[in-house]
């Protein structure tokens, strides 16, 4: 089969790993016998040096007609100013936004080969396979009024908690949708005993919950729910969350897993529909990692992350589930072969870098 996909690398180690995750890609070309068409497009602290802008107009053309997104990370010091009339990170913003991505799905997996690698205690990591589904086009990242100004008295800031009940059906519906899919339990992450938005999404979640028998639901305060991720987090299956709240917890997730280089995610205008290829919606993966520019051009980011997001693609966007499955046996492989990137070597192994990393999965494809 053909398939079109938009390749946004931007910017600090953004290149490096997106190199990696289509020499991957490729691999799978070859072996199931596919042509993945790819076209990069620009975007971020990059784009908006050349074009003023972190979404120029032929990136949003290019993201508008194309069959997924594969995307890497945005920002960096150079365009940091807090006065700056836009910044590298309005570019992502704008593809949720534009694209309709209002559930970012983050799967946190611990793969037994690095149960070292993480701070955490190797007997509460086994067992842990949860999704971290996040809200990802409301909330305070949205919401209107949000500006800052001056006023006789200093300067001021404000931001806008807001939720439609629309808005909160739907991605609690998704974790639902998932729950059903897996092991059947749904955690709900809210502010309820301080927030409005806390206690309407309570309630709705309870009320699509009703369209769910077979699945348990549970209530968790946020703040409660960081802390119980780390001291148990095997008990979790499908939390929700909003989306500042689905941020924070799954930066505190990839911990687990021990790297932020390991994370994949996929961000979607709701779950693919079975057998409606070709009408699907975009969908974008990426890394939950950032830009990292401390460590850019070394050579020595974990692409892991985003190779996982590209068999997300492959699973998601274009059903290619056997293909999916293959690149993250390879990704299985590598690890238990003992190659490791420096974020992961903690506990010995294979130190190789970013394009050696990338060279080992492709081979075992
Ligand atoms: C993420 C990132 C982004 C976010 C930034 C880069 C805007 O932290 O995808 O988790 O806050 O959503
Ligand atoms: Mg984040």
């Amino acid at each position: 089969m053909k398939f079109s996909i938009a390749v946004l690398p931007g910017d600090g180690i953004g290149p490096e790993v997106i190199g990696e995750a289509v020499k991957v890609m490729e691999a799978v070309g070859r072996r199931f016998g596919h042509q993945f068409d790819t076209e990069e497009g620009r975007v971020g602290g990059n784009a908006i040096d050349e074009f003023g802008t972190p979404l120029p107009e032929a990136t949003e053309a290019l993201i508008s007609d194309t069959d997924a997104v594969l995307f890497g990370a945005v920002g960096g010091p150079k365009w940091d100013d807090p006065r700056a009339p836009t910044r590298p990170e309005d570019g992502i913003l704008a593809m949720r936004k534009m694209l309709g991505l209002y559930g970012n799905v983050r799967p946190v997996k611990v793969y037994p080969q690095l149960i070292n690698s993480s701070p955490v205690k190797p007997e509460i990591l086994k067992g842990v396979d949860m999704i971290i589904l996040r809200e990802l086009t409301g909330g305070l990242y949205f919401a209107k009024p949000k500006r800052r100004w001056d006023t006789s008295r200093g300067r001021r800031g404000v931001d806008t908690l807001k939720y439609t009940e629309q808005e909160i059906e739907r991605i609690v519906r998704m974790a639902f949708e998932m729950a059903m899919g897996r092991r059947k339990r749904v955690t709900s992450v809210d502010k309820a005993n301080v927030l409005e938005t806390g206690r309407l999404w309570r309630e709705i979640a309870t009320e699509v919950g009703q369209d769910y028998p077979e699945v348990e639901l549970e209530h968790v305060l946020v703040d409660a729910a960081a802390m119980q991720l780390i001291k148990n987090p095997a008990h979790y299956d499908v939390i929700v969350a909003e989306n500042t709240f689905g941020d924070i917890l799954t930066d505190e997730a990839s911990v687990l897993s021990g790297s932020m280089g390991m994370l994949p995610s996929a961000s979607m205008a709701g779950l693919p529909k079975k057998g409606r290829r070709g009408k699907r919606a975009i969908s974008l993966y990426e890394p939950i990692h950032g830009s990292a520019p401390d460590i850019a051009g070394q050579g020595i980011a974990n692409p892991i992350g985003t190779i996982l997001s590209m068999a997300m693609l492959l699973r998601y966007s274009l059903t290619l589930e056997e293909e999916a499955v293959a690149v993250e046996r390879s990704v299985e492989g590598a690890l238990a072969e003992g190659y490791r990137t420096p974020d992961i070597a903690g506990d010995g192994g294979e130190v190789v870098k970013t394009p050696e990393m990338g060279d080992i999965i492709a081979g075992g494809i």
